[in-house]
């Protein structure tokens, strides 16, 4: 019966988001070369976003800090949007709609030899955006990490 599965789907498409195991801890995201400056980047398997700036990375945490449902990046509206009560978030996670009390929580990243890794299990919550929090790129992009 198609009414079944489409009832999972939206379960677990609403449902909150788990801690992740320990192996999930230094999720490898990506080469630096596949995050475009102005890009915000879905990473599956981190439950996270990657976005990039003119002046480094940010990864975002998906869960929502309403209910913890998964916010969702909408490229058509730039925001990230959580579909469970409306709340909405900007490209650097901070609120701009809704019932959410505080950003999307942010997690470290490191980058060595161009690749990028996330620690996913490591969320940090946050008043709101500061640039300290952006990892920045250095020149050769060989390695650097920031502490939110
Ligand atoms: S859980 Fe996201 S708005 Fe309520």
């Amino acid at each position: 019966m198609v009414c079944v599965p489409l009832a999972k789907v939206a379960a677990d498409f609403l449902r909150p988001i788990e801690p992740r195991s320990a192996t999930a801890q230094r999720l490898h995201a990506g080469r630096l070369s596949d995050f475009a400056i102005g890009s915000v980047t879905h990473i599956p398997a981190g439950r996270c976003y990657l976005a990039r700036t003119e002046n480094g990375l940010l990864a975002l945490r998906q869960k929502c800090t309403h209910l913890g449902c998964a916010a969702q990046w909408n490229e058509d509206a730039q925001r990230f949007q959580c579909r469970c009560h409306g709340s909405e978030f900007d490209r650097l996670g901070d609120v701009i709609g809704g019932p959410a009390p505080r950003p999307l929580d942010v997690l470290p990243i490191t980058i060595e030899n161009d690749e990028v890794f996330i620690a996913a299990t490591q969320p940090i919550e946050r008043a709101a955006f500061d640039p300290a929090q952006l990892t920045s790129i250095d020149d050769d992009a060989q390695s650097s990490s920031a502490t939110p």
